[in-house]
């Protein structure tokens, strides 16, 4: 689970004071520790209740709350102040950080903005406190890994729902798989799971969204992972389009630390979407012909939009299938760069987990896909000693 910041609000105009504790109240990591209505007893509350942050709503009496923030930096050095007015002109800005907020917002608050604010903030307290982790990413950032496909039947969903479920295991993560393959997707069924909300409810409530209903539409696989399906009607894909998407894993980034999208294999403007928010690209391939010469055609595309081509790393999936497969350097040499992970073909396990619908950690935990998987896990999260292991392990049942 990430980290809970404990917020205090001050805000005498409940018109304002209620939508705003609304929308705080349904972010995970937030835990509301006081509200006041007068600026006059606010330090008193931040006193008693000592929060991580506070938001101060200066719309009642700007003089009132530029000098109530100018006290709490005085007297709380280290506390984060998030300001918000609807006043959102530049002059007004300036006032408020020249008093010592480190954040603006203007009213009314949108969620994707204060989640974002929220981040911001816990990110400067935790390099203040010196608590950043070792590779420098802040506890709060997310990975977003999408997984596409240079033909069908490549393994995504395999790589996807299993990555995801081995990612779960740190009880560090809290990881969501979105199924992006919108008409034929099964990672539900690769979970043995019966959704009672997917992508297409989702959409249906995408402009009155929170974060409380967004968690509700995920449902949980007793591994740890969240999953939010694929609509289920195939007449309801028209209803998820791209700006959905990007509200939709915005949102889900401040609440997971980890997010998997399995992706379609049609190159669809919602795969695209998805793509250009991801961090990693996970593009599957086999060792055979039309699977490489479509990974040279993907990337061939991907390079034509700036920074996409190199979030791609090449994973060859079932490793060892044929007796005349391509020869390794021979296919580092088609696509033109190193292939970055490799899964042995291991038709036991897999195809077993996929039929029984029970992940791979589960089903067959000794299996050579599975710790090959879990390697795959480790090094997406930074995790290098365990990786390297899970490497040398791996190339030994070469
Ligand atoms: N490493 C592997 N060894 C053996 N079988 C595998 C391996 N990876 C995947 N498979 C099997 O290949 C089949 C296709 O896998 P999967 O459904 O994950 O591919 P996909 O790319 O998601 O397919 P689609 O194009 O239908 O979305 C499944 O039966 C799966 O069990
Ligand atoms: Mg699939």
């Amino acid at each position: 689970m990430k980290d809970v910041q404990r917020v205090a609000i001050v805000d005498p105009s409940d018109a304002t004071r209620e939508p705003l504790r609304n929308l705080l109240l349904g972010v995970e990591t937030v835990w509301l520790e006081a509200e006041c209505s007068r600026y006059e007893f606010f330090i008193d509350v931040a006193r008693q209740s000592n929060p991580d942050l506070v938001v101060v709503s200066l719309d009642s009496d700007h003089a009132k709350a530029l000098q109530l923030i100018s006290h709490l930096v005085g007297e709380f050095p280290g506390m984060p102040i998030l300001a918000v007015s609807a006043r959102g002109d530049g002059q007004s800005i300036l006032q408020a950080l020249r008093a010592g907020a480190k954040e603006f917002l203007t009213q009314p608050v949108v969620l994707e903005e204060l989640l974002i604010a929220l981040q911001r903030l816990a990110q400067g307290r935790i390099a203040s406190d010196g608590t950043s982790t070792s590779n420098g990413i802040s506890k709060v950032e997310s990975l977003v890994v999408a997984v596409i496909g240079s033909r069908g039947g490549v393994g995504c969903t395999s790589l996807a729902v299993n990555v995801g479920c081995n990612l779960a295991q740190d009880p560090r993560h809290n990881v969501a798989l979105v199924d992006l393959d919108l008409a034929l997707g099964d990672a539900d069924v690769a979970l043995d799971l019966i959704p009672d909300y997917t992508l297409a409810d989702v959409a249906l409530n995408i402009d009155r969204l929170d974060m409380t209903f967004l968690r509700r539409s995920l449902c949980k696989h007793d591994t740890g992972l969240s999953l939010l399906p694929h609509p289920m009607q195939l007449e309801d894909i028209g209803l998820i389009h791209e700006d959905h998407l990007q509200r939709v894993i915005n949102l889900l980034r401040a609440s997971y630390t980890h997010l998997v999208l399995d992706l379609s294999k049609r190159f669809t403007p919602t795969d695209f979407t998805a793509m250009r928010l991801a961090d990693v690209i996970l593009l599957i391939a086999h060792l055979e012909l039309t699977s490489l010469r479509n990974v040279v055609r993907i990337l061939h595309t991907l390079q034509t939009e700036d920074g996409m081509a190199d979030k791609v790393r090449v994973v060859i999936n079932r490793v060892g299938s044929e007796d005349g497969e391509i020869s390794l350097p021979k296919a580092e040499e088609t696509i033109g760069q190193p292939v970055y992970w490799q899964i042995p073909n291991d038709y036991k396990a897999m195809v077993g987990s996929r039929n029984a619908g029970v992940p791979l950690l589960k089903h067959s935990p000794r299996s050579k896909a599975h710790l090959s998987l879990v390697g795959l896990a480790n090094d997406l999260c930074g995790k290098e000693q365990e990786t390297k292991k899970e490497r040398r392990s791996f190339f030994s049942f070469r």
